[in-house]
């Protein structure tokens, strides 16, 4: 059976989401996988790597809408060193809000890239409120999904799957508003504070004339 390589293009991927969203894949893929992240340095070795492999899955989060910084660089990187042997390509996308099709444009950037470029196309999973079910009861859903995933890529019947935390909208607000609350009191940021748009502390010359 041949190997995944399962690729994250989360910013933040060593302690992303998307690193134990992957980390699940692997346990239930029955190929076995080779996982990567991607790094300001490692878009080569990455390209280089990806001879060796039919199928590729991307793990990432939603990013403003669309796929992350990281990846698109990534991307670029591999549209000028393609591999000889193109594989076929699987996305793994989760977002913060509740709705999974808040994925959807980021999926067709996806589509869209391996349509241009040769890479047959296979699964995809969105999972929509995907920062918080992991550390939830609602994890049981996305670890079927995530199986189902791997089942589907093993036979090569190629699917598109979604999941997401069985909330109204309004639950969901709620419950994400004191849990983001009271991360912010951890890290001594008022709920005021956050809702600005100032997103980092003051750069050096606001500073001077302004204490924060
Ligand atoms: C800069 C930034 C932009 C984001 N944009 C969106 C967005 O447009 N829609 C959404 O639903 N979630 C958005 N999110 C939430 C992430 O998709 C979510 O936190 C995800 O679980 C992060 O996955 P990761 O830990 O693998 O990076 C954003 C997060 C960040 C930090």
């Amino acid at each position: 059976m041949e190997k995944i390589m399962v690729v994250n293009g989360s910013p933040r991927a060593p302690k992303s989401n998307s690193k134990r969203y992957a980390a699940l894949f692997s346990k239930y893929s029955k190929n076995g996988t080779s996982y990567f992240n991607i790094s300001k340095t490692n878009h080569l070795a990455l390209c280089g790597e990806m001879e060796a492999f039919s199928h590729l899955l991307f793990v990432f989060p939603l990013y403003a809408d669309g796929i992350p910084v990281t990846l698109l660089h990534f991307l670029k990187t591999l549209e000028q060193n393609p591999p000889k042997n193109k594989p076929t390509v699987s996305v793994l996308i989760n977002c913060g809000f509740l709705e999974s099709r808040q994925n959807d444009v980021a999926v067709d950037m996806m589509r869209l890239f391996c349509k241009e470029n040769g890479y047959p196309f296979g699964s995809v999973l969105k999972i929509g409120s995907g920062e918080a079910i992991l550390d939830t009861p609602f994890r049981v859903l996305v670890a079927r999904k995530i199986r189902k995933l791997a089942k589907g890529i093993e036979k090569k019947e190629y699917q598109v799957l979604k999941v997401s935390m069985p909330l109204s909208r309004k639950m969901f607000l709620r419950a994400s508003t004191v849990y983001w609350t009271n991360y912010g009191k951890k890290n001594n940021v008022t709920k005021e504070q956050m809702e600005t748009m100032q997103i980092e502390g003051p750069g050096e010359d606001e500073k001077k004339t302004k204490p924060f």
